[in-house]
């Protein structure tokens, strides 16, 4: 399905000033070529200051039968999902935009038989495999609203998701492959359930073939699949229903379950995957996130099958057998559009070039990079050994609540600057607002990111707390979306992320809130508090440096700081736990006991020179002690 493609820059130029002056009539005229079962009332309602968006009410729709149903007459035969193995040895998939219906369907009739309906909520725990899109497109289906938790994510963390949404089925697996890795999904998920009463049945799929413990309420997929009809009839959406639920970390301990519904983000998915990556039929694109995150969700699933693309699925890791693994794929399978985060593309350079130049890499038309601002160096080597230098990179700025990409040059058709994002896609107006919340007029500029107007992806609320969707997104700024990033702006009109303002921290592309870690360093029986900063890293963009008082009856030791760590894989997963720790005896507070983060993060990255203001502290002496330890 072929959208309306911006071609030069100056079609750029031109749709955008429309789009911004006539965002009705722009985005009607891009979801005129989508599937609806009844055209919308009326394109967009909104208001920030409540805040309410609405696109397209009225509007009827499924989204599977645009990423499906429609595609069945033309391209029923293409592959939709070409899905690589953990392992190479193994056979990779070719699944068909046919097949994947029928496997869609039949999985969508099995959700059903255990009483799923539209609107229940559906949790899904599991690695990337074929079934995870299965499952994910199934909910879709019958309207049941999907909630993927990572399957890296620790059992409280998989327990404290499935309560807030009382989901009522959760899909998993007996174990996941990643690299030489085995991870037991069940017995995790086991150790969650204890806690969730919501959830009423188990369906298992088997992929390691591990033994695992079996309860009255667990099902095998293979044998929930074996009398399923190949047939089921799309439930009928309306354009702003409750499409799934996807958690994000904030600035207070709880996940904040992103929402975003029906029409509105299968529109803006589909438009920006096919401007963004300049995605032309037949070509295979590949982007190597876990669907557990929003960019899968949006630039592996919806995005491309929405589209007609085939999209790439890969089970493993970019190490795994060796760090040529990506390269090998990119050969193996022909890509041509390959979309990746910094984090991976730093990692990958410090092994020997060799693992990439082995590699015909000759079909790569676009790159493209995710997650946090990608520094100079990366993106030089990405371009000269990946992209051999006449490859466009695409550097894509978003978030889990934007739903879809906001700023990024569109490949090979608007100018790109070297670790800068650019432009803002058609439809979307950032500003740039200074320390007062003023907006800073001139071209040139530096200061804290904000949108003016929406966009048709934007997440709508927090499941179940719509006063926090308020207070975090719309409240520092009246009536405007406040996404919690600083940016620069050139002469060009160009942006540059520089990072998060507030107290989230990006490490390898995972967004962190550092309230959660700290909540659960403080969990520990030695420790009295915490503060959990964000300092540099060569690989991962940014690592987690602790400050942590104990507890007087407890000695600073390496098991001691073992346990913590442990507790925060516990409690969250191995990617939130600390690079450093440290052991203070208080935290630098001001007089109304805020931890005062700013001296802690300069000290986390050896700033010492210039602590800035600290006369406002409450115990200013702390802050030599601490400088004299740090790690
Ligand atoms: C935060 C959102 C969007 C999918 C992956 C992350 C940072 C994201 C970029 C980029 C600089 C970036 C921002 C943003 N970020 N992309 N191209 N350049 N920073 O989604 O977990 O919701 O995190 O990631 O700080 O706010 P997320």
């Amino acid at each position: 399905m072929n959208l309306p493609k911006i071609s030069t820059q100056k079609d750029y130029e031109k749709a955008y000033l429309y789009s911004l002056e006539n965002p009705e009539s722009f985005w009607a005229s891009i979801a005129e070529h989508f599937v609806w079962k009844r055209k919308w009332d009326s394109v967009l309602e909104y208001n920030w200051l409540k805040p309410e968006t609405k696109w397209f009410e009225g509007g009827k729709l499924n989204i599977t039968e645009n990423c499906l149903d429609r595609h069945l007459k033309t391209k029923g035969d293409q592959v939709a999902i070409i899905w690589e193995p953990n392992d190479p040895k193994d056979e990779a998939l070719h699944i068909t935009y046919k097949e994947l219906h029928r496997r869609v369907s039949k999985f969508a009739n099995v959700l059903k038989s255990y009483n799923v309906e539209k609107g229940d909520r559906v949790c899904i725990y599991m690695p990337m495999i074929l079934e995870l899109t299965v499952a994910v497109l199934a909910c879709a289906r019958i309207g049941a609203v999907h909630s993927v938790v990572f399957a890296g994510f620790s059992s409280k963390a998989l327990a404290a998701r499935i309560n807030d949404a009382s989901c009522k089925l959760l899909l998993t697996t007996d174990g996941s492959y990643r690299g030489n890795k085995i991870t037991p999904l069940k017995d995790i998920a086991d150790e969650a359930l204890k806690f969730c009463p919501t959830i009423e049945k188990t369906i298992v799929y088997k992929r390691t073939g591990q033994d695992v413990n079996w309860g009255g309420n667990d099902v095998w997929w293979h044998e929930a699949i074996k009398n399923a009809d190949d047939f089921c009839k799309a439930e009928v959406m309306e354009a702003e229903d409750m499409l799934f639920i996807l958690y994000t970390s904030g600035s207070t301990g709880k996940p904040k379950g992103m929402v975003h519904t029906c029409g509105g983000y299968m529109v803006y998915t589909a438009y920006t995957f096919q401007n963004v990556f300049q995605y032309e039929e037949g070509d295979v694109y590949w982007c190597s996130a876990d669907i557990g995150w929003i960019t899968g969700h949006s630039y592996i699933v919806y995005g491309p099958l929405s589209s007609g693309a085939t999209t790439v699925m890969f089970e493993g890791v970019p190490s795994y057998p060796d760090y040529g693994r990506f390269w090998g794929i990119c050969e193996k399978h022909k890509v041509n559009q390959f979309y990746t985060a910094p984090t991976a593309i730093r990692a990958l350079a410090k092994h020997p070039i060799d693992l990439v130049n082995k590699h015909d890499l000759s079909q790569l038309k676009t790159l493209g990079t995710v997650g946090e601002p990608i520094n100079e160096e990366a993106w030089r080597w990405y371009n000269k050994h990946v992209g051999k230098g006449n490859c466009p990179i695409v550097d894509t700025w978003w978030q889990t609540e934007t739903g879809g990409i906001l700023i990024s040059s569109l490949a090979g058709v608007t100018r790109q600057k070297k670790t800068y994002a650019t432009l803002p896609m058609i439809g979307v107006s950032p500003i740039l607002l200074d320390n007062k919340g003023g907006e800073i007029k001139t071209k040139e500029a530096e200061g804290i990111l904000a949108i003016k107007q929406p966009w048709p992806s934007i997440a709508r609320t927090i499941y179940g707390n719509h006063k926090r969707y308020k207070d975090v997104y719309f409240t520092a700024y009246e009536g405007l979306y406040f996404p919690g990033d600083g940016a620069l702006r050139d002469e060009n009109g160009n942006y540059r992320i520089t990072g998060r303002v507030d107290d989230v921290v990006i490490v390898s592309g995972h967004n962190l809130g550092t309230a959660p870690i700290e909540n659960a360093i403080n969990e520990h029986e030695a420790v009295v508090e915490s503060a959990v900063v964000g300092f540099q890293h060569d690989v991962k963009g940014n690592a987690l440096y602790a400050y942590v008082i104990l507890y007087d009856r407890f000695d600073a030791s390496e098991n001691l700081l073992q346990t913590i760590r442990n507790k925060v894989t516990e409690t969250i997963g191995p990617i939130a736990k600390p690079d450093k720790i440290q052991f203070v005896s208080s935290l630098p507070k001001t007089r109304s006991g805020k931890i005062m983060r700013r001296i802690l993060r300069k000290i986390a990255t050896n700033e010492i020179s210039n602590l800035g203001d600290t006369s406002t502290l409450l115990n200013p002496d702390v802050v030599q002690e601490i400088i004299d330890k740090r790690l």
